[in-house]
C-alpha cells in the first residue's frame, strides 16, 4: 500500500545513502519541479544543499519573493540568489527574433549558474526537478522542435556532476500532492506553468525596461483577478502579453496613443492542445478597466479566441 509518507522515508533514506557528506546543488526556478525537490532533499541532507536561484529580471510581480520566503523563510532551505537582470537585458539589448531571445536567455541562464556552482569547489552532486513525463518525452516533444525550450534541465552534462532526480518516477500530481506534503504553501505548488524564458517572450519583439513593466503589471493584475473570481485552478495558463503595437484611445480631453496588452488564457491537459478560455465577461471587464486605469501606457486590451493548434499558447 504505497503512500506519500513512504515515498518521503525512502526518499530520504535513499539520498542520505547516495550523498554521504558530500554537498548537493540544484537550480531553483520556483517552479513546482525543482521546488519539491529542494525542500525534498533538504528534508534529507539539511545545509548540504545548496540551491542557486538565477533571477533573470524575467520573472513575474513579486516572484522572485514569493519563492524566497517559501523556501528559505519559511523552510530553511538554502537558497543563493543571483540577481542577473541587468546581465540578461543587456545581452537581450537590440534582439528580436523570438528564438534568438530563448537561445540568449538559456545560454545566459547555464553561464550565471555555472558561475556560482564553481564558487561550491566541493560539490559533487547536482539535482534536478526531472519527472516521470519528462523521462518517457524526452527527445520526442513536437513543441521543442517548434520552440526551443530552455529550462533548468539540460544543465547537468556540461558540468560533470553527477545527477540526482528524487520525482523520476512521479507524476505531476503527485508531484503537487507531494509538495503539500512536505510544507510547500498551495498557491506555489498548484500554480501555472511558467516558461523559463519568462516573461522575456511575452514583450514580443525587443525586450525593453519599460515594455517588461507593462506585462508585468497587467499580468499581476489578470492574476488577481482570475483568482479573486476563483478561475485559477480552472484555467491552465493565464497571462497577458505585450504585441507593441500602439493605437489611438481618447483620456478626459485628451488624445492617447499607446499600447495595447493582449490577454491569453487556455485550458489545456499538458500544453500540446489547448483551447482558449471562456473567462466570464464581467471578469473580463474588471481586468480591463484595471488594466488600462493602473498601468501606463496602455490604453486598449485584446483577448485571445484562438485555440491551440492552430496558434500556440505562447505568442512567441
Ligand atoms: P506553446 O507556446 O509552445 O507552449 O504552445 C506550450 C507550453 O510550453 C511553455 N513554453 C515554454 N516553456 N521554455 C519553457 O520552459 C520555453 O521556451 C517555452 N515556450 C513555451 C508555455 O508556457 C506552455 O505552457
Amino acid at each position: 500500500n504505497w503512500s506519500m509518507d513512504d515515498f518521503i522515508d525512502m526518499q530520504v533514506e535513499s539520498i542520505r545513502k547516495e550523498v554521504g557528506d558530500k554537498k548537493v546543488i540544484l537550480g531553483l526556478s520556483g517552479g513546482v519541479d525543482s521546488s519539491v525537490t529542494a525542500v525534498l532533499i533538504h528534508k534529507a541532507i539539511g545545509d548540504q544543499l545548496t540551491c542557486i536561484f538565477v533571477d533573470h529580471g524575467l520573472l513575474r510581480k513579486n516572484e522572485a519573493d514569493e519563492v524566497m520566503n517559501a523556501l528559505s523563510r519559511d523552510l530553511g532551505v538554502k537558497i543563493v540568489k543571483v540577481d542577473a537582470a541587468d546581465r540578461f537585458l543587456g545581452k537581450l539589448k537590440g534582439v528580436s527574433d523570438p528564438e534568438q531571445k530563448r537561445k540568449i536567455i538559456g545560454k545566459e541562464f547555464v553561464e550565471v549558474f555555472n558561475e556560482e556552482a564553481k564558487k561550491m569547489k566541493d560539490a559533487e552532486y547536482l539535482a534536478q526537478g526531472t519527472l516521470y513525463t519528462d523521462v518517457i518525452e524526452s527527445g520526442t516533444d513536437t513543441a521543442q522542435t517548434i520552440k526551443s525550450h530552455h529550462n533548468v534541465g539540460g544543465l547537468p552534462k556540461k558540468l560533470g556532476f553527477k545527477l540526482i532526480e528524487p520525482l523520476r518516477s512521479l507524476f505531476k500530481d503527485e508531484t503537487r500532492e507531494l509538495g503539500e506534503k512536505l510544507g510547500i504553501p498551495h498557491d506555489l505548488v498548484w500554480r501555472q506553468p511558467f516558461p523559463g524564458p519568462g516573461l522575456g517572450i511575452r514583450v514580443l519583439g525587443e525586450i525593453t525596461p519599460e515594455k517588461l513593466e507593462i506585462v508585468r503589471e497587467s499580468d499581476a493584475i489578470l492574476r488577481e483577478e482570475i483568482k479573486k473570481a476563483g478561475l485559477d485552478e480552472k484555467i491552465w495558463q493565464y497571462f497577458t502579453v505585450l504585441p507593441g503595437i500602439r493605437s489611438v484611445g481618447v483620456m478626459g480631453d485628451g488624445r492617447t496613443y499607446d499600447y495595447a496588452v493582449g490577454i491569453r488564457a487556455v485550458t489545456s491537459i499538458d500544453g500540446m492542445t489547448a483551447d482558449f478560455a471562456k473567462i466570464p465577461w464581467d471578469v473580463l471587464q474588471k481586468i480591463s478597466v484595471r488594466i488600462v486605469n493602473e498601468v501606463d501606457h496602455v490604453n486598449r486590451i485584446l483577448y485571445d479566441v484562438t485555440s491551440k493548434p492552430p496558434s500556440t499558447i505562447e505568442w512567441e
